[in-house]
């Protein structure tokens, strides 16, 4: 699947999270698949060549000697090697510093981003010491390490004092904001600076790539190219590597027997009644407050509607410690509570909401029933339900209302794009695809589904790997010259 340059080379994947969290009940080790965009994408690189995964497998702070001991053999089985953290670094540092300010920020949620956070950068910049450490012991010669996400920008560059020639990559999955809105950061030259540790650094879109240049230039007053800036004697390749599905696999578990069934039953129960859908985590970048409020809007607009649609809105629990998190999980409750008390009838209620994980195999004859898959999140780095909907929708039918601020928006035209902060726009937007004709939705979707099959996770990776493979040459040039 990766064109490596040298028949030895593998990589390392480093990221915070490992694809499996683990918990334990009654003293029995489970582990589950991590939720999240991240996890899923990376396990096509993953168990390839022998590469390795290094990360947090979740929270063994209570965990004694034996059971942590169990649990490292069975994920280096797995190749995957765990950074344990403390209870009180999962607080400051997972928490504390990357969920309150990097999380926040990124995302343009300026209120709730904690400025303050100076006992959480500590913990930040001990745990990004403690991946180095961990990514330092298991390095081979030869070996490319690609670091991932938002949690670990300070390790690009750790690892470059402690392997200097090393071949090192960075993908940020979360959006790279605007340079006014990142300079509010009061550690914005460490993060660039750490960043500035790699060969290559990929973005999710052109526009991350060029804000995070514009950073470098107005921060650190670095003259930079279009896709490239020279720091310290190396070149820095900077780049648009828009992450996708593997849209093969979508296809096929999307028309098994089992899920057309499940998806055939769900229909024939709906027949008066158009299903509208959505699943996030439970996170406040996802829209879902403003989604429900259009909900409330377009029956106020149009109360004909009434009984003739509802919202199947799917919310996984995430980051339940976190307080901003928390205090979401509330208003959700209270406003769904809100709207459904007051458009219900004894044998309808528009917002139907599940606050709970969902299995793929769960999800996808949702996705095919849906005749709206509703993403309207306030800002999202990709966003891969879009492409999944899309994926499975064999039949070339359903209508996908998607948010202008993610980035899946910029490769997703066809979709009815909508402006997430506009409640009145996006109630129009549902009324608009609640009534689409057939044509119309088939015409849409039919782009659409050209589109996903155009891109899949495969050349994500492997775009991203030629290009890592160039860089590294090109610095080894240098090196040498
Ligand atoms: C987003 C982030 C990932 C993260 C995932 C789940 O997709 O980009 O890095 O793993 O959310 O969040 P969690 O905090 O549970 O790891």
């Amino acid at each position: 699947m990766i064109a490596s340059p040298a028949p030895a080379s593998r990589y390392l994947i480093v990221s915070n999270r490992l694809p499996v969290t683990v918990s334990q009940k009654e003293g029995k080790i489970e582990l589950k698949a991590s939720a999240g965009g991240l996890a899923t994408a990376l396990s096509h690189v993953h168990g390839t060549e022998g590469s390795r995964w290094i990360g947090w497998p979740g929270e063994t702070g209570q965990m004694d000697k034996s059971a942590r001991a169990e649990l490292d053999r069975r994920l280096n089985a797995d190749g995957m090697i765990p950074v344990h953290l403390t209870t009180k670094q999962v607080e400051r540092f997972y928490e504390g510093f990357c969920n309150g300010v990097l999380w926040p920020l990124f995302h343009y949620l300026l209120d709730k981003v904690r400025l303050d956070a100076w006992v959480d950068w500590q913990a930040y910049r001990e745990a990004n010491e403690l991946f180095a450490d961990a990514v330092a012991r298991h390095y081979q010669p030869g070996d490319r390490i690609w670091v991932h996400d938002y949690h670990l920008m300070l390790l690009p560059a750790l690892l470059r004092k402690r392997l200097p020639h090393a071949s090192i990559s960075f993908f940020l999955h979360i959006p790279f904001p605007a340079s006014g809105v990142f300079r509010i950061l009061p550690w914005r030259r460490e993060i660039l600076e750490g960043l500035l540790g790699c060969d290559l650094i990929g973005f999710h879109t052109h526009s991350y790539q060029r804000q995070f240049l514009s950073s470098l230039l107005r921060l650190l007053g670095l003259e930079t190219q279009v896709d490239s800036v020279t720091y310290d004697g190396r070149m820095v390749r900077v780049g648009a590597f828009p992450i996708s599905i593997d849209t093969e696999h979508f296809i096929k578990e999307s028309s098994t027997p089992r899920v057309e069934e499940a998806a055939a039953k769900m229909r024939e129960q709906n027949t008066e009644c158009k299903i509208l859908f959505g699943v996030d985590r439970l996170d406040y970048t996802k829209g879902m407050r403003r989604r429900v409020l259009a909900i409330e809007r377009l029956l106020e607009r149009s109360p004909g509607l009434a009984g003739k649609f509802r919202l199947i809105q799917v919310a996984s629990p995430s980051r339940t410690k976190v307080e901003a998190y928390a205090q979401l999980r509330r208003s959700l409750d209270e406003l769904v509570g809100r709207v459904n008390g007051r458009f219900s009838t004894v044998n309808w209620s528009p917002v139907q909401y599940l606050y709970q994980t969902m299995s793929l195999e769960d999800l996808m004859p949702l996705y095919r029933a849906a005749d709206v898959m509703v993403v309207t999140p306030t800002r999202d780095g990709m966003n891969l339900v879009a492409k999944e909907f899309v994926a499975c929708r064999n039949d070339n039918d359903g209508v996908l209302v998607l948010s202008e601020f993610t980035g899946a928006a910029w490769e997703l035209g066809e979709a009815v794009l909508v402006n997430p902060y506009d409640i009145d726009g996006i109630a129009r937007a549902l009324q608009q695809a609640i009534t689409m004709p057939e044509e119309e939705r088939h015409f849409r979707m039919t782009r659409l589904r050209q589109r996903i099959q155009r891109w899949t996770v495969h050349d994500w990776v492997k775009s991203f790997d030629a290009a890592f493979a160039q860089v590294t040459s090109e610095n080894e040039r240098l090196r040498q010259s």
